[in-house]
């Protein structure tokens, strides 16, 4: 029987790439970010590599449109994986973010990924399989001044990952973090200053990743992963 994947940041850079090379899973892939356009045209891309997919528009930071989220991919096809890609950060030090930006970045990278784990779970947990792959950053393990939100967010997004692959064991259910570095996707575009495009990762290095996490051994399972410019951070 098929089985869905919600992919969540499928509207652009990574999220969107992992839609493309996940077009050969068999079941429904269950696109979903803010911007509907967006969203059907990584739709059409996936119906171009053969695979198929729906569109959800939703805003993580909005608890009841995940739920709406969670039950609109059961109609596809039974939940089988979440794929965590939505992002966002702001850049300033600490005394110069409002709390409002700050908490912001904090409620779309780590509690709009808890709302949706805990929505999906019982769900696949009835079903013993399934897998959550969080796309992190190696702002998950290491710190960048003037990062503090996105730098808090990812180490908490972390221990939420660690924490809930040693509870949903017990359903059979997999948990994998993958941690990018710099990644060549338009979050470049939005921070201010000019960035070494050509030392970063590009979008497929990624999507390859989470594709290997996905289909690795039945009874393994791919913990963590960093995957990095052979050059290092910049
Ligand atoms: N690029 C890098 O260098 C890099 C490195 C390490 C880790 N990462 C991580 O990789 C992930 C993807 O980043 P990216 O580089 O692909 O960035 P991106 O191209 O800017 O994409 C960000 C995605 O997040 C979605 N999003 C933002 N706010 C949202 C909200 N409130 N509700 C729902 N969706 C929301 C956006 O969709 P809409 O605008 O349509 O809502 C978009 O699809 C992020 O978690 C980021 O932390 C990136």
């Amino acid at each position: 029987m098929s089985s869905s994947i919600i992919i969540t940041g499928a509207s652009s850079g990574i999220g969107r790439a992992v839609s493309k090379r996940l077009a050969h899973w068999d079941g429904c892939l269950v696109l979903t970010g803010r911007s509907r356009q967006r969203l059907e045209e990584a739709k059409a891309q996936v119906e171009e590599h053969g695979g198929r997919a729906a569109v959800f528009p939703c805003d993580l930071t909005e608890p009841a449109s995940v739920d709406d989220l969670v039950a609109y991919a059961e109609t596809q096809d039974s939940v089988y994986g979440v794929i965590m890609s939505a992002g966002a950060g702001t850049y300033g030090k600490v005394e110069d973010q409002s709390a409002g930006e700050w908490s912001h970045v904090l409620e779309v990278n780590l509690l709009g990924p808890y709302h949706l784990a805990r929505t999906a779970l019982p769900r696949m947990a009835t079903r013993e399989k399934g897998h959550f792959v969080f796309i992190n950053s190696v702002a998950g393990f290491k710190t960048f001044p003037g990062n503090s939100a996105y730098v808090a967010a990812k180490h908490g997004l972390r221990g939420f990952a660690e924490t809930l692959r040693l509870e949903a064991r017990e359903y059979r259910i997999k948990v994998t973090s993958i941690f990018p570095g710099a990644t060549n996707t338009e979050w470049w575009d939005k921070q201010e200053g000019d960035f070494p495009r050509k030392r970063m990762l590009d979008v497929d290095d990624v999507a390859a990743a989470v594709d290997f996490a996905l289909n690795f051994s039945k009874k393994g399972v791919v913990e963590e992963l960093v995957l990095r410019h052979r050059a290092g951070d910049f």
